[in-house]
């Protein structure tokens, strides 16, 4: 979606580049929109970075597209947002008022708008900022509330502006359609303990999972999102994160929920292998030069469950990752895993697999068709496999 962020000038200000690049990771497009007061908090700079957009101020810049920018922009959005709201902008917006290159795009914005208040608890309560609010509210204006906490000024109350990831999840909450499709996702690695403080685990960061957990979502997909132990962050309100440690904590979760779901992607890195047994205290060395030999036992294996309990009108990915021979390999692992496509990643191409942002994949079909990708992002390669996932749903 093409969002504007306008951004009043107000302490919350600061917060505002994280909100951009928050929706930016989202999938949006954004262009900002600032009063002048605004850029006393942050700078055109920062928000041109982030935005990788020019910055409106001025409605009468001879640097503008259009001399009637206001308009340009209102019909580029898709929606808007404001963060932070001051008192004056809200009450500008109640009353009509277009003295500057926000108000006047607010005045002419008719497509879904999102005010963030930030202020003073006093200035709050001040009965016509109430219904300023309550007017605005009860035209359709969405209003993230603001929090309760510290306030610049030194005192504590009702005042803050709400925090950026929890604007981003109320926005998506309300733009996002929702389809009647619900998706189980795995991602990460599981740790497999040895003892105490030790575990046997793989390098897998979980980007690949979550990037398609967020890709899934911003379709309007419910998501199950079953993650091993990664210190990623995911916030999106059509996403449930379920975390688990070990390979058979994921196959719980898994089966308890596949039945629920309409498809399941397993771009886990499951441990095939867990010690057999686990010490609920640290190994100690018994002497200065004997090694130490860990009997493993293996773990269940998740995808090939899940596809003994597909029924018809369910989908099943799996992903593979192959060193030599990799066509050979995962078209086996579709036919012995009952799978409806593999997406298999070869460790032999730079910038694919782990840690990396990019990834580059080939997907194998059941009905034997074999579409190679190039180098891309994360979350484009999340796209081409969601294409791939909604078209299979369809069949
Ligand atoms: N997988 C799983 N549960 C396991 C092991 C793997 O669900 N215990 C899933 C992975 O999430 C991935 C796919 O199976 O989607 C591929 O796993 P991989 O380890 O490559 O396949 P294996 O069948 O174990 O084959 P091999 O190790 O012999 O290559």
């Amino acid at each position: 979606m093409n969002i504007v962020v306008g951004i009043s000038g107000g302490i919350a200000a600061y917060k505002a580049p994280m909100l951009v690049r928050l929706l930016i990771k989202a999938g949006h497009q954004v262009k900002c929109c600032c009063t002048e007061h605004a850029l006393q908090f942050v700078t055109e700079l920062t928000l041109e970075t982030v935005s990788q957009n020019k910055v409106y101020t001025d409605l009468f810049s001879r640097a503008n597209d259009h001399t009637t920018e206001h308009i340009s922009l209102k019909d580029w959005a898709d929606a808007m947002v404001v963060a932070p709201a001051t008192a004056n902008i809200i009450g500008k917006l109640a009353s009509g008022i277009a003295d500057d290159a926000l108000s006047t795009l607010l005045v002419s914005m008719r497509k879904p708008l999102f005010l963030c208040p930030a202020m003073n608890t006093q200035m709050l309560e001040c009965p016509s900022v109430v219904r300023n609010i309550e007017y605005l509210s009860s035209i359709g204006v969405h209003m993230i509330e603001a929090e309760e906490g510290e306030l610049a000024c030194g005192t504590s109350g009702k005042g803050r502006m709400a925090e950026p990831e929890s604007i981003v999840a109320q926005m998506q909450q309300i733009l996002t359609p929702r389809k009647a499709i619900k998706v189980l996702v795995t991602a990460g690695p599981t740790y497999e303990r040895i003892d105490a403080v030790r575990f046997v685990g793989n390098f897998s960061t979980g980007k690949m999972g979550f990037a398609l957990a967020e890709e899934l979502a911003s379709r309007g997909i419910e998501v199950t999102l079953v993650a091993g132990p990664t210190h990623l962050n995911i916030s999106h309100p059509l996403v449930e994160r379920i975390d688990v440690e070990s390979a058979r904590q994921m196959y719980e979760a898994c089966t308890e929920r596949f039945p629920q779901c309409q498809a399941a992607i397993l771009s886990a890195a499951v441990a095939d292998f867990r010690p057999a047994e686990v010490s609920d205290i640290k190994i100690k060395k018994q002497n200065d030069t004997d090694g130490m030999t860990i009997n493993m036992v293996q773990n269940p294996d998740i995808l090939a469950t899940l596809g003994k309990m597909k029924k018809d009108n369910q989908r099943l990915v799996g992903f593979a990752l192959e060193t030599n021979n990799e066509i050979a390999h995962a078209q086996a692992k579709l036919n012995r895993k009952n799978l409806d496509f593999i997406v298999l990643n070869s460790l032999q191409d730079k910038g694919a697999g782990f840690g990396y942002d990019t990834n580059k994949v080939t997907i194998l079909h059941r009905d034997g068709t074999i579409t190679e990708g190039s180098l891309k992002s994360k979350r484009q390669v999340a796209s081409d496999i969601a294409d791939a996932l909604e078209q299979s749903l369809t069949l």
